[in-house]
């Protein structure tokens, strides 16, 4: 099966990113390969792309499209370890990285994945699929209280309680196996009244499933505090991200990177001597274009944040 990703905010992307024809540069997130392709464009054959992927997928099917480039380093790996792999590549800083959140298109389509409810199949949800936590380990194995807090702070989900509650009792009698099996439960949890508004009913159980068998949240947090020491002096990180939980944390981990002094208000002088690491160069978020949105609507809810390192 041939499955397609349409690059979201390339335009954007490229723009902000400024890419010097014998920069370095970091994908952290390559999917199949649409910013990098762009990027790759933008360089002449001294300039270098480090683009890496948990899902080994993702790299073999990069691997295949654009073949062996002196210029692409592909690297299966969790964009946390960026510290790491520019040790092993022998790049000690760079000039600009781009990270775009979440599951690409293949993953999301793929049946035998297990990202969606449109399709039955193992509940599985893992983007790295050597990675041992499926999400139907989480939905056998987590307690009823951790369950209600995945589904109600990852899926935003007001019915939280009561999935879990009905994920708790449909377990004890057999184990939940499938998507369908999954979204079933929902459906039997939520009353009719309420399903009949706000999309699909497992939408949200499914993003919470997902960001929780992939840490998705706390992985993110964590890579754009090691990776800023890692960008020269002007290079730029942009972060697309897909919701609001993602977009929170990019604003307010740049926010805190870029703040000068983190004293208490009352101390007269500073102590804490923290130097602002990043500047932050839009203060809204950028959306995507309405003829972006016509052609790709996944791009309707991304939103791209830049900023540049002081
Ligand atoms: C939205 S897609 C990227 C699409 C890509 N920009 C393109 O144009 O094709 C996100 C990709 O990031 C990967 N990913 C998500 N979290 C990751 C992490 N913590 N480390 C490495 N890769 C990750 C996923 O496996 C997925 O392939």
């Amino acid at each position: 099966m041939v499955f397609e990703h349409k690059p979201v905010m390339l335009k954007e992307v490229l723009e902000y990113l400024e890419c010097r024809k014998n920069g370095v540069y970091i994908d952290g997130t390559l999917g199949r390969g649409g910013h990098t392709e762009a990027i790759l464009h933008e360089l002449d054959n001294t300039g270098r792309l480090i683009a890496i992927d948990r899902d080994i997928t993702a790299i073999e099917e990069v691997r295949k499209k654009l073949g062996d480039r002196p210029n692409l380093i592909l690297v299966h790996d969790v964009f946390t370890n960026i510290p790491d792999i520019l040790e092993r590549t022998g790049y000690t800083e760079v000039d600009g990285m781009i990270f775009d959140l979440g599951v690409s298109s293949p993953q999301f389509d793929n049946p035998e994945r297990g990202f969606s409810y449109n399709y039955n199949a193992a509940l599985d949800m893992r983007m790295d699929q050597e990675q041992s936590l499926t999400a139907a380990d989480i939905v056998n194995n987590y307690s009823l209280p951790e369950l209600t807090r995945i589904i109600r702070e990852y899926g935003e989900e007001k019915w939280a309680s009561r999935i879990a509650l009905f994920i708790v009792k449909h377990r004890a009698n057999k184990r939940i196996e499938t998507t369908y099996d999954l979204v079933e439960i929902i459906k039997a949890a939520i009353p009719a009244s309420a399903r009949r508004s706000g999309g699909h009913p497992a939408r949200r159980t499914f993003q919470a499933l997902r960001i929780a068998t992939n840490n998705e949240l706390k992985l993110l947090e964590e890579m754009i505090g090691k990776v800023v020491p890692f960008l020269k002096k002007g290079g730029r990180i942009c972060i697309i991200s897909f919701h609001s939980l993602e977009d929170r944390i990019v604003k307010n981990k740049f926010r805190e990177l870029a703040r000068e002094c983190v004293c208490p208000p009352d101390f007269p002088v500073c102590v804490c001597d923290k130097k602002a690491e990043l500047k932050i160069i839009n203060t809204k978020p950028i959306t995507a274009s309405i003829e972006e949105i016509n052609l790709n609507p996944r791009a309707r809810s991304a939103k791209l944040r830049v900023a540049e390192k002081r």
